[in-house]
């Protein structure tokens, strides 16, 4: 039996499928190449905006055909879309399975030990074998993930959200936050390191929140790592240097929570590096209000003038969404200027989408039209290619040290600094997953490329 997974959305969705795998793998079944040309088809789904749903509606459309060709084909959803896991089987059905009748079954991720039940559900002839449970029913982080590589790995370290800006839907979809156990991701990165694991990268809503939430507070279960769990851990994973770990990331920090102990960690560490990507949102303290971020624009730029007089080569990227409800001309204006000033190295940018369940989806009217929303999109965009080119030129003849992801069918292998910064070059021997060293020949908008060098 074979079994294929879509994965949409954030770095926490990669580490579920990662975890989704090794499941599916435990009870039988091999990778597929194709979700058209297998017997069991998963999508994790992102809310974050509506069209990536979109996209799983069109999927789930479409796999139609491929249940009328291939009796045994069966289609599951995971993810955010989830609100309550069932099949067509159940009782009680989520509401995605009333809408669409070739969706086989749905699964909250948080249930994925399950998943060998769900499957019997959805057909009772199955032959699989059940999963063993190893306290992963409870804590579906224990399970094993079944990593993308062996060089670079994802690490979750918490996850839910108790922000709740006005426009987003993770706390609803992930509900509240709470954090993994410590030794337990400790244990997780001190494995990877031992299998030849060089960078780990820890995941989180708000990572730098890690062990400090209410969820956590009130579990106790933090105390003993004092005030700064995250830091603790931060220091804990940078002595896995000695076992072979060379770079250590966490994506993404929420600004108001960035302590200078974390700042300074990052200066210490030797395996952290100088990237840190810290969403703003909008450049407006009117915006970010209206969207019940915590900080204002002052708050964000003394914290970014901070690590620039701390950590001088510190690269900084941002997340920033464009016709909010509300967003007037001269809003998104102050967001350009504030583009000027701080020079962002690297942006996501977003059209606002409305989402059904949270306060701007209930309360604010979405009154930005589309071609507001397009243009101001666009603008933004001229300010990022701007900014990241003059950081990339600050690289031009350097030496610069990459761990090498990828040879593209251009022919070229890519990977990524210190800084983050994409560095592309030629080479007929396989180095991916090496450290290599190239001397930066010539800058480009988003990358760099260059000549590998000899160690
Ligand atoms: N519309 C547009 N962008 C959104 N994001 C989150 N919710 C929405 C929404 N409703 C963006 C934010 C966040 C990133 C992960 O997705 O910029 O930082
Ligand atoms: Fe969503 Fe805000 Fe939480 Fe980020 S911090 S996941 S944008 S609610």
């Amino acid at each position: 039996m074979q079994y294929f997974i879509q994965t949409f959305g954030c770095q926490m969705n990669i580490t579920d499928s990662e975890r989704i795998s090794a499941v599916l793998e435990n009870l039988g079944f091999v990778p597929a190449k194709r979700w058209q040309e297998t017997d069991l088809f998963i999508m994790n789904s992102c809310s974050v905006r509506q069209k990536p749903e979109d996209r799983v509606h069109g999927l789930i459309g479409d796999s139609l055909k491929i249940k009328k060709k291939n009796k045994k084909f069966m289609v599951g959803l995971t993810g955010c879309m989830v609100r309550k896991s069932s099949t067509q089987n159940s009782e009680l059905k989520d509401n995605l399975l009333k809408v669409h009748e070739n969706l086989d079954f749905v699964f909250r991720i948080e249930d994925l030990c399950k998943l060998d039940q769900v499957l019997r559900e959805c057909k009772a002839k199955l032959k699989i074998k059940p999963l063993e449970d190893e306290g992963t029913v409870e804590n579906y982080f224990k399970i094993q993930p079944k990593y993308s590589n062996n060089f670079s790995a994802f690490v979750p370290i918490q996850t839910g959200c108790d922000k709740f800006c006005t426009y987003c839907i993770v706390p609803f979809a992930r509900g509240r936050e709470y954090s993994r156990d410590f030794v337990e991701v400790l244990a997780e990165c001190g494995n990877l390191v031992e299998k030849g694991v060089k960078e780990i990268t820890l995941v989180g809503q708000t990572v730098n929140t890690y062990g400090i939430s209410r969820a956590d507070k009130m579990s106790k279960k933090f105390e003993k790592y004092g005030k700064y769990p995250f830091v603790k851990l931060l220091e804990e994973i940078d002595k896995l240097q000695l076992k072979g770990l060379k770079w250590l990331r966490f994506t993404s920090p929420y600004p108001k929570d960035f302590s200078d102990e974390l700042m300074e960690a990052m200066a210490r560490l030797k395996t952290l590096c100088h990237h840190v990507h810290m969403p703003i949102q909008s450049g407006s303290d009117a915006v970010l209000q209206m969207m019940n971020r915590q900080y204002s624009v002052k708050d964000y730029l003394k914290l970014v003038n901070k690590f620039r007089k701390k950590i001088p080569d510190i690269a900084i990227s941002t997340d920033i969404i464009v016709g909010f409800a509300g967003e007037t001309e001269a809003m998104f204006k102050e967001t350009c200027a504030l583009y000027d000033k701080i020079q962002w190295e690297m942006c996501y940018h977003a059209k606002y989408s409305s989402r059904k369940g949270t306060y701007a989806g209930k309360i604010l009217k979405d009154n930005i039209f589309a071609k507001a929303k397009s243009r101001r999109w666009h603008k933004l965009n001229e300010y990022i290619k701007k900014y990241s080119f003059k950081a990339l030129k600050g690289y031009a003849n350097s030496i610069q040290e990459v761990l090498v992801d990828e040879k593209k069918q251009d022919g070229l292998y890519y990977g990524r600094n210190f800084h983050n910064k994409l560095v592309c070059f030629k080479s007929r021997s396989n180095l991916i997953g090496k450290f290599v060293c190239v001397r930066i020949t010539q800058v480009k908008e988003w990358l760099m490329e260059g000549k590998l060098l000899n160690k």
